[in-house]
């Protein structure tokens, strides 16, 4: 059975673009795939977190992850800190990672940009523990939305340089991109990518939103005045994001959508949106509270951990090894 291996940074509450572009397919891949599913902990603290809401944020996770269907009995469910030999590894790997690599990414380069200050090391080198976090498991494909495959990238790039060096070590896993949904868009501003470090609320749907007052963003999501329905995500980014969106909750096409919704206003269709996404809510929420009684987040863990931290601890022991670092 192949491997596979994700996670997600719960720096504040999950959000649909979470669900639709990694969660949603998790739950997908755990019948056909060894799946490993962690929680990334640590990297929430490259920015300053509140130490009270974050043990919610990751409380909330977990339940989250298994409300949406991670079954524990398919799928590892960990804790990133849990593991520490993601961290020392992440250490060994950014002694094979260039400065000019790092400086090279994106969400480093776009908070630059922007002239932010205070940024923290820990952020500059967020990619170099992500690339751990993938190789200790050695795993085939590593499930992520769109805006997480420069990292994977670099995790391969880095794979194939220690490999060079040192010898045969890691696999080299590709990173697998949902065709439809890697890039869910702000509802509000559809040239922005729906995150949960938004400053505004409006244009984000959290997956623990009271399911009216999701329904009320879909409603006032932005579209345009041309008041057609196409899926042209250049010109009509708002409306290419809500056919996105259905399709990805309902499995209707969105060639079948488009279709359907032809010749009708904007309304019927974020009407259509607004019902979807009401009801995933409703259903997650249902299993959320259920779970939340049954205590078993400790339980959860404690066996995900016992399951991923031999492969880890043999892949620490083979790299240390191999840089000479054992004796
Ligand atoms: P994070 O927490 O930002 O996002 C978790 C996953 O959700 C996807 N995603 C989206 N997909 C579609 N539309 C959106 N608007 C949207 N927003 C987020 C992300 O692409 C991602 O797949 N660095 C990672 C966490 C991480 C990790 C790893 C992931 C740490 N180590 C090892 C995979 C493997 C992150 O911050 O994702």
């Amino acid at each position: 059975m192949k491997r596979m291996l994700s996670g997600i940074k719960p720096s504040g509450q999950l959000t649909l673009g979470n669900y639709i572009g990694a969660l949603k397919e998790f739950v997908k891949y755990q019948d056909e795939y060894e799946m490993y599913v962690f929680i990334a902990n640590l990297h929430t603290l490259t920015v300053y977190q509140d130490p009270e809401i974050l043990r919610k944020n990751l409380r909330d996770t977990v339940l989250l992850y298994l409300a949406c269907g991670l079954d524990p009995k398919k799928t590892k469910i960990f804790m990133q800190s849990d593991i520490m030999e993601q961290a020392q590894l992440g250490f060994i790997l950014s002694c094979n990672i260039y400065l000019g690599e790092l400086n090279r990414m994106t969400q480093y380069k776009d908070k630059l940009s922007k002239g932010e200050e205070g940024m923290s090391s820990g952020f500059y080198v967020y990619p170099t523990l992500m690339a751990a976090d993938i190789l200790a498991y050695q795993p085939d494909y590593v499930p992520v939305g769109d805006d997480q495959k420069q990292h994977v990238e670099l995790t391969r790039d880095v794979a194939v340089r220690f490999n060079n060096r040192y010898g045969e070590t890691f696999k080299v896993p590709e990173p697998l991109i949902p065709k439809q949904g890697a890039r869910i868009m702000s509802l509000s501003d559809p040239s922005k990518k729906m995150s949960k470090s938004d400053a505004s609320d409006k244009g984000c749907i959290y997956l623990l939103d009271d399911p009216k007052a999701a329904r009320k963003k879909v409603m006032s999501a932005v579209t345009d005045s041309i008041n057609e329905i196409n899926y042209d995500p250049k010109n009509q980014p708002g409306v290419a994001n809500l056919l996105t969106i259905h399709s990805a909750l309902s499995g209707t096409s969105i060639d079948a959508l488009v279709e359907q919704f032809k010749g009708q206003g904007y309304g019927t269709l974020k009407k259509a949106v607004a019902d979807e996404v009401e009801k995933l809510l409703v259903q997650l929420q249902t299993s959320y509270k259920e779970l939340l009684d049954q205590n078993i987040l400790t339980e959860v863990l404690a066996q995900g951990k016992a399951s991923a931290q031999g492969i880890a601890h043999a892949t620490l022991v083979e790299v240390q090894t191999k840089v000479g670092i054992e004796i």
